[in-house]
């Protein structure tokens, strides 16, 4: 699996599962056939509450835990210090695991300075190897980057052809805060990606699918690309994008399918602000 380097120097996978909208029932057997077909990184996250599902999987696994990528989220509920710090060491409990790869803070609401400060806090500690943020956009990461001492690793945000996030890539390079890519195949339905015309002609000239080449375009760009799928013969599909490369003109002609540059969702409505906290809170 190729890798990335975080600002703080731990290595992370490009390229990882995620388990959003997976039943607790279900994610013990996807996250076992996610890991069987060659995943190593799973991203989950306290709001999903799969958590469990995870570090069964990852415990039955027989896979070294050295060798798998763990990343949750806190979420809005848990925010402030000490109750992130709490949720921090239910997490762990949960995932089955004495330390997460990477812990994230889920959304930009509530006090997520006091978040900052328990999960600078679990890093020091060692319950945590590295530390960001998501879904925080390119004003809003400025300001939190600017105040907290550790600079965030990672901004998880909707990325794939049709939304792009360019805007963001300047001021993420000033701190060294890598792009993960939410929504890669373009979320549940994933029709407009999946189903793009161009993605397809693209795939067909390398003998791949449309999800091939949009995974492949943000990999290519070392942006790491956390697709979700139930089915096992799609996950194998959306792993194997490291035979081929895509060429300048391909990558251009995808650059200009950009349409919804800072994502589809308006996280600065407050009707899904209220929906967000009373849906998941
Ligand atoms: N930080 C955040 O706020 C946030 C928000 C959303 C998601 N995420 C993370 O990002 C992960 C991925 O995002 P996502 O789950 O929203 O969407 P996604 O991975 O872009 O798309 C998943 C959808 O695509 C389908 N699919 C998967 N592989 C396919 C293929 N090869 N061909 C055609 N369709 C395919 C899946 O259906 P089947 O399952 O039926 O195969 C599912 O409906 C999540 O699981 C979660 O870990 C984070």
């Amino acid at each position: 699996m190729k890798t990335i380097l975080l600002n703080n120097g731990v290595e992370m996978p490009l390229l990882g599962y995620g388990v959003f909208r997976v039943t607790p029932q279900e994610c013990e057997r996807c996250v076992s056939d996610a890991l069987g077909v060659g995943y190593r990184l799973i991203d989950t996250a306290q709001a999903y509450f799969n958590e469990e599902g995870v570090g069964n999987a990852v415990r039955k696994s027989g896979v070294p835990r050295q060798d798998i990528f763990l990343v949750t989220k806190v979420w809005i509920s848990n925010a402030g210090e000490e109750k992130a710090a709490a949720s921090i060491d239910e997490s762990l409990r949960k995932l089955k695991t004495d330390y997460i790869d990477l812990l994230l803070i889920h959304q930009a609401y509530g006090d997520v300075f006091g978040s900052w400060r328990a999960m600078e806090k679990a890093c020091r500690a060692g319950k945590v190897r590295a530390i960001g943020v998501s879904n925080f956009q390119a004003g809003r990461f400025f300001d939190f980057a600017h105040y907290v001492d550790i600079k965030p690793m990672v901004n998880q945000l909707q990325c794939n052809p049709l939304v792009q996030q360019q805007g963001i890539g300047p001021v993420l390079a000033e701190y060294g805060t890598r792009m993960m890519a939410w929504g890669p195949l373009g979320g549940e339905g994933a029709e407009g990606v999946v189903g793009s015309d161009l993605l397809a002609a693209i795939g067909e000239a390398h003998g791949k699918t449309a999800a091939q080449v949009a995974l492949r375009w943000l990999t290519q760009r070392g942006i790491v690309a956390i697709p979700k799928s139930t089915h096992v013969e799609r996950m194998r599909q959306n792993l194997d994008i490291f035979d081929f490369t895509l060429t300048d003109g391909e990558m251009e002609r995808i650059a200009a399918l950009n349409c919804h540059d800072t994502g589809t969702v308006n996280f600065g409505d407050p009707q899904f602000v209220k929906f967000l906290i009373e849906t998941y809170g």
